[in-house]
């Protein structure tokens, strides 16, 4: 199967209440393992790539490293569904980049912007996106967190208004929009208890019926994945991320798009410090990669149950 838009993934994900998983890439090893996972597990995925990504592995190298995974996928008698995304592309030009350069869908993320200067820009990239066969993820609401190294402190962060939201999709023609409920980027994401404002979600869920919803910094921070890292010489200390239980709880609503990175990055770095502290005398990159694409693997496999995708790829 060649790379498909998420719109039919997130019918079906919203009629059968299960969200898809949206996994960040980077390197070939994060890929593969993300593949071979949604493989075993039967599972339409979600790549995305950041700006800082496109920046770091180049978008030709990941789009190849990507339709490569495809075809393997295929050849094992997997056909999976698999949409090529933009993550928090924060301009026209870049979104328009990979609406030319192949992507099937991209994210504009205006929300740093006034409601007016975001309904606008998101309005232009639908309009370039929607011609050209692609769909457009929007956001509305300020996450707080870190993205490509830029910190929005809590302070600044605002909840989604759900009154506003089915505006700013009447208006824009968006086709998913990631909302503010709680949930921040990174591995820090609460002080004392986890919180999510469900009732806000709820009433988002209420005012644009079947409108496929996006959950960003989503991630768990697993507390055995922290705890490898340390083990072996890590410093996380006070990471604290989104309970399984709440991502299956929104997944089983309008929420059809979980996004995943933080959780790709414990596993991946606390395979490789295991090998180093354990066999310093070790050189050989493919010693230390083959564990971390192992972790990777492992690390998604659990995402894909706990958001109830697993399967849903036939
Ligand atoms: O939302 C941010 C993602 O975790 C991507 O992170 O911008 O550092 O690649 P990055
Ligand atoms: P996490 O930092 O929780 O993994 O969130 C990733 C994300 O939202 C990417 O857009
Ligand atoms: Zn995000």
């Amino acid at each position: 199967m060649p790379l498909v838009t998420s719109k039919d993934l997130f019918k079906r994900a919203y009629a059968e209440h299960f969200a898809v998983g949206a996994f960040n890439v980077n390197n070939m090893e994060i890929i593969q393992g993300i593949f071979e996972a949604a493989i075993a597990e039967k599972a339409p995925l979600i790549i995305q790539v950041s700006a800082g990504a496109r920046k770091y592995a180049r978008h030709e190298y990941l789009i190849h490293l990507i339709q490569a995974s495809i075809e393997m996928a295929k050849a094992s008698g997997v056909d999976l569904p698999v949409v090529l995304h933009l993550d928090h592309g924060e301009d026209f030009e870049i979104c328009k980049k990979c609406i030319d350069g192949g992507f099937t869908s991209v994210m504009i993320d205006g929300s740093k912007h006034p409601f007016e200067e975001n309904i606008k820009l998101t309005k232009q990239v639908v309009d370039y996106a929607h011609p050209r066969g692609v769909v457009v993820e929007a956001e509305l609401g300020r996450l707080a967190g870190v993205e490509d190294n830029i910190k929005v402190d809590a302070k600044d962060s605002s909840y989604t208004d759900p009154g506003q939201a089915k505006e700013f999709v009447e208006r824009t023609g968006c086709d998913s929009l990631a909302v503010a409920i709680g949930t921040s980027h990174g591995a820090y994401k609460f002080k004392g208890d986890a919180k999510l404002d469900f009732q806000r979600l709820a009433e988002i869920e209420k005012v644009l019926p079947g409108f496929p919803l996006v959950l960003h910094g989503a991630s768990s921070v697993p507390e055995d994945l922290v705890a490898i890292c340390n083990e072996y010489g890590g410093k996380i200390q006070g990471s604290k991320g989104v309970p399984e239980s709440m991502i299956t709880q929104a997944s089983k609503g309008g929420v059809c798009k979980v996004n995943i990175d933080t959780d790709l990055r414990l596993a991946m770095t606390g395979a490789i410090r295991k090998v180093f502290a354990e066999s310093p005398g070790e050189f050989d990159p493919r010693k230390y990669l083959a564990p971390a694409r192992e972790a990777i693997k492992q690390v998604v496999i659990r995402k894909l149950k706990v958001l109830g995708c697993a399967g849903k790829a036939i």
